[in-house]
């Protein structure tokens, strides 16, 4: 039987939980949770159960990373049962990796509960598939933050033509040199492109535009929750049905 479990909290909507994430959270010990996990969610877990704030909005420095292991580890030994709670998805832009890793090496059997990831809690807030037949063939999860901070050397040029869909994570902060990159490697400037700030969250908002004019709009809306980018042609019908298309394309 386990002793620790790394939770997807999923976007942010307590509704949006699995089953299985509730009933861990009222079970557990100890939760460690990551700064993505809002207070709804918390107020589910159960009151017997110590509550630790483990977490940064992204760009968290890998000496964070390595405590959180530890600790971790320390509190699985003393014999708690542990829910490691993610924002969304753990094994999407999760850091799973190192703390898998830490619970391998000490021996602690663990266990994987999936979550809502971002890309998909905002394609269902828009009511757009991701994957529009004939439109949109795949879709690709990125980070517009790499690990050595800043915009990640992706392959731009596959990205540009490969004609799937676009699901952009911590990418606020570098969309101007994003939307360049792939605009350089052949992708239309007029391609759909949007921004789902706090996707499936009372403080819910879509911003619309195009790869060549997001940019812009973003930075004028100053966003303060998290966003994610999608870009592509699956939303064309989107815009088309906001009236947003026409507009965006006529800036
Ligand atoms: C460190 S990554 C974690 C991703 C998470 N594991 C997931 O599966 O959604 C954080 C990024 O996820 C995206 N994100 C997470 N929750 C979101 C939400 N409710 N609305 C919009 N974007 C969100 C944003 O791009 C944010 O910068």
């Amino acid at each position: 039987m386990p002793s620790v479990f790394l939770v997807g909290s999923g976007p942010g909507d307590p509704d949006l939980l699995t089953v299985k994430a509730l009933r861990l959270l009222q079970q557990a010990d100890v939760v460690l949770y990551d700064s993505l996990v809002g207070e709804k969610i918390l107020e589910l877990v159960s009151n017997r159960a110590r509550l630790v704030d483990v977490g940064k909005r992204c760009g968290k420095t890998s000496a964070a990373q390595a405590e959180i292991c530890r600790l971790l580890v320390r509190e699985a030994r003393a014999g708690q049962r542990v829910v490691r709670l993610k924002g969304g998805d753990p094994m999407v832009f999760g850091r799973a990796t190192e703390e898998m890793d830490a619970l391998r090496q000490a021996g602690i059997a663990f266990e994987v509960v999936p979550g809502i990831t971002a890309a998909t809690a905002a394609a269902a807030a828009l009511q757009i598939s991701l994957t529009r037949r004939e439109v949109a063939r795949s879709v690709h999860f990125l980070t517009g933050h790499g690990a050595a901070g800043g915009l990640p050397a992706h392959d731009w040029v596959a990205l540009a033509r490969g004609g799937g869909t676009l699901a952009v994570y911590m990418g606020a902060q570098t969309l101007p040199g994003l939307a360049a990159h792939l605009v350089e490697a052949g992708m239309a400037p007029a391609t759909p492109a949007l921004a789902v700030e706090n996707a499936s969250q009372p403080g819910q908002r879509v911003l619309r535009g195009t790869l060549g004019g997001l940019p812009r709009v973003l930075s004028a809306a100053a966003p303060e929750g998290p966003v994610l980018l999608l870009i592509g042609q699956a939303l064309a019908e989107d815009m088309a049905a906001q009236g947003a298309l026409a507009v965006a394309l006529a800036e």
